[in-house]
């Protein structure tokens, strides 16, 4: 029996929600939020915050949508549930048939799960059923990028490039094999961006080379990246190379469009951007149900699932995959794409977004750089705008700047990646409805909050 069970039922606390797992000190700021409207939240005492990151880049529809709830309520009604494994629902086919149609050639075929760590892993299971067989069981290795982030389950952890999880894996899980990601702003000495990314390449084919191509399953990339690299987009030399490598040894590349996917970026699939570069699979969740419903893709080849389905069929399902609600609620979130001109709007907006960010440059010291595309943007913070010099690790900069944010009312998503050894940035990506007027709002409140943590950090001796 656990320590807590005895003693009196009347005194003990029930539930606490889930914040109640998480570092004590991190539960006291957060707010209690009640609901919310567009790009705003309101919290119990009626503060208004902005939903800065829209979550952990997930309401890109913003919230409070009609469309999208009257959709997942009607279809309740008609029909909730259908277990895939016994039959067909049409929501499933109609949802299916848009997003490959969106996405294109090479990815006709759909599997659905509840969201991000689910697609990635029906992505890994999918090869490695495919590879079986095909007759190459050899082929178990993944290789993926150091930082990385895909997902929370034991074996995305095991793909995650975060160091600081090392010890939690020791002797659990094996690590996949990690590359280096090409960072483009604090490089190591004698490299530019361009050479770094041909580099970092490189480094791939060796350890596959290693690793004996024969052994190598997949490698695993997010075409532009989230938190976890603070936003940084490759270049199309980068791109060409991976894709041309993995090519060359008959390893698939997968592209982890979890968060940067679904229009954030200014087109459709961030691998849209480098049309001789696509992956063999692509995997999307996050504003895909855009917060309305949980919701996961796995996008593959229609020659690929239909060999597997002759063979042996793709054995592994959740009971949640293809839940006729959730696909309601993706219709309709499409549905809102196409009317508002979403994905086209990232790519504009994105500009003036961008263009705002690199202006908090001259009145924050702090910010020391600005990466992303789209409406998807990271803030590095730095102690020295000359050097690049990052704020000392025991300033927490990224938990920081977060917990300043509500008091200016912002929520802002952001934790430290690597235990900041890469350095610290926090998310920039407001749901893509956000208004010009909205936005300017938005970078003004930023400048307070960074003003303010300037503030602290000088107040401390660290600036
Ligand atoms: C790039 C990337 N992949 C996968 C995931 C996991 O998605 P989920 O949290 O929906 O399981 C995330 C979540 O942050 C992500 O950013």
């Amino acid at each position: 029996m656990a320590a807590n069970a005895t003693g009196n039922p009347e005194t003990r606390e029930w539930g606490g929600g889930q914040t109640a797992f998480y570092a004590a000190d991190t539960i006291v700021p957060f707010p209690l939020i009640e609901r919310a409207e567009g790009i705003a939240m309101w919290d119990d005492q009626g503060r208004r915050y902005i939903d800065v990151s829209s979550g952990p880049v997930v309401s890109n529809i913003g919230h409070g949508n009609a469309h999208v709830a009257d959709a997942m309520a009607r279809q309740a009604k008609v029909l909730d549930y259908a277990f895939p494994r016994q039959v067909r629902n049409r929501p499933n086919i109609d949802f299916a048939e848009r997003l490959a149609r969106l996405a294109g050639p090479g990815f006709e075929r759909v599997h659905l799960s509840s969201g991000g760590s689910e697609a990635n892993e029906s992505a890994i299971k999918f090869l490695r059923q495919y590879a079986i067989a095909t007759g190459k069981p050899e082929k178990t290795k993944i290789v993926t990028r150091d930082p990385s982030y895909h997902g929370g389950t034991i074996a995305n952890l095991a793909m995650n490039g975060e160091v600081m999880m090392l010890p939690f894996l020791e002797g659990f899980a094996e690590p996949s094999a990690k590359v280096p990601a090409p960072f483009t702003y604090r490089l190591p000495e004698n490299h530019d961006a361009e050479s770094y990314a041909r580099h970092c390449a490189e480094v791939l084919e060796q350890t596959i080379q290693a690793l004996g191509p024969q052994n190598v399953l997949a490698f695993v990339m997010e075409p532009v990246g989230g938190l976890s690299t603070g936003c940084i987009v490759p270049s199309a030399d980068y791109m060409r190379r991976v894709r041309a490598i993995c090519t060359r040894h008959g390893v698939h590349l997968v592209f982890d469009e979890v968060l940067c996917g679904m229009g954030r970026t200014g087109k459709f699939l961030a691998a849209h951007h480098w049309p001789d570069a696509l992956p063999d699979i692509v995997t999307k969740a996050k504003g895909l149900g855009s917060g309305y419903s949980p919701l996961g893709a796995m996008l593959a080849p229609a020659e690929m699932v239909d060999e597997l389905s002759r063979l042996t069929g793709f054995e592994f399902q959740y009971s949640y995959n293809a839940n006729p609600i959730s696909c309601a609620a993706g219709m309709a979130v499409l549905d809102e794409y196409e009317r508002l001109g979403l994905t086209d709007k990232a790519a504009s907006m994105g500009k003036d977004l961008r263009n705002g960010l690199e202006r908090l440059k001259t009145t924050c010291p702090i910010v020391g750089d600005v990466r992303g595309m789209g409406m998807l943007y990271a803030v590095e913070l730095v102690a020295d705008q000359a050097t690049k010099a990052p704020l000392p690790t025991t300033c927490k900069a990224a938990d920081r700047a977060r917990t300043h944010g509500p008091d200016n009312g912002l929520l802002i998503y952001s934790r430290p990646t690597s235990g900041g050894r890469y350095g610290d940035w926090f998310t920039v990506s407001p749901p893509l409805t956000i208004t010009e007027a909205e936005c300017d709002d938005m970078l003004q409140r930023l400048e307070a909050t960074l003003v303010a943590f300037q503030v602290e950090l000088t107040r401390a001796g660290v600036l």
